[in-house]
């Protein structure tokens, strides 16, 4: 057996709206290795949300199959496939999600809900992570007080929560400015080098050049692996 994390055969996701079809993906193969670096590039519309969504277990294929850690997901009930989604994944996304009345330790917290860890070491690890995003100094602020930035490292925080050892990220830093930009990615950057599967839809060229993988989707096809 290989070391491919995640792998898909043939994915094909069909989404169908009143009396409109759209073919969001046609046949996607692909194998994500465990550690590795992949950007997911290509033009608006064309299938990227779509395929982290699946591959994140997020939603569900119209045809094909998908193995998660060596699990087919396809064979999972609801439950199973949000157990396993918890334990091995964590989002990101581009507008960071993050509930507005929760302060940024409060948020990071709600993640760990899931897995059932005592209140007290909720917020323990909470802080650590935060600290580990260098937000140590922002545990008590509200999301409305934070910058961009440092919304999408609270987010980014959040994602760790239960130590999940893939990354899928949609566009994450699609909505900041270039400094703040340039401290998530740094964020991003040194997790991978820690040893977290990162897979990152992106339409910034930085990102692109220095991932090891480069997956481009083109009408809900992949068009290129280097
Ligand atoms: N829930 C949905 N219901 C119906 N159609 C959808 C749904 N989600 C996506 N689509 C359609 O599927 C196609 C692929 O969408 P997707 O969101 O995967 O694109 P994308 O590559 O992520 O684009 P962008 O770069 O703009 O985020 C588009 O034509 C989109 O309109
Ligand atoms: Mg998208």
């Amino acid at each position: 057996m290989n070391d491919a994390i995640i792998r898909t055969e043939n994915l094909h996701k069909t989404y169908t709206t009143g009396k409109i079809t759209t073919h969001a993906l046609r046949g996607v193969s692909l194998e994500i290795p465990r550690s590795s670096f992949t950007a997911i590039v290509g033009r608006s519309g064309h299938g990227k949300s779509t395929l982290m969504h699946l591959i994140g277990g997020l939603d569900r294929p119209t045809g094909g199959t998908i193995f998660l850690a060596g699990e087919e997901i396809n064979r999972l009930s609801n439950s199973r496939l949000a157990a396993l989604r918890a334990r091995k994944i964590g989002f990101v996304f581009q507008f960071f999600n993050l509930l507005s009345s929760l302060t940024a330790e409060e948020n990071v917290a709600t993640a760990m809900m899931f897995a059932g860890a005592p209140e007290k070491r909720q917020s323990e690890r909470a802080r650590e992570l935060l600290s580990l995003v260098g937000l140590l100094d922002k545990l008590k602020a509200k999301p409305s007080e934070l910058s961009g930035g440092q919304q999408q490292r609270v987010a980014i925080a959040r994602a760790l929560a239960n130590d999940p050892e893939i990354l899928l990220m949609d566009e994450p830093t699609g909505n900041l400015d270039s400094e703040s930009e340039a401290e998530v990615l740094d964020t991003v950057f040194r997790l991978h080098r820690e040893g977290k599967t990162v897979v990152i839809v992106t339409h910034n060229n930085e990102i692109a050049r220095r991932a090891e993988r480069i997956i481009k989707v083109k009408d809900g096809r992949i068009t290129g692996n280097e």
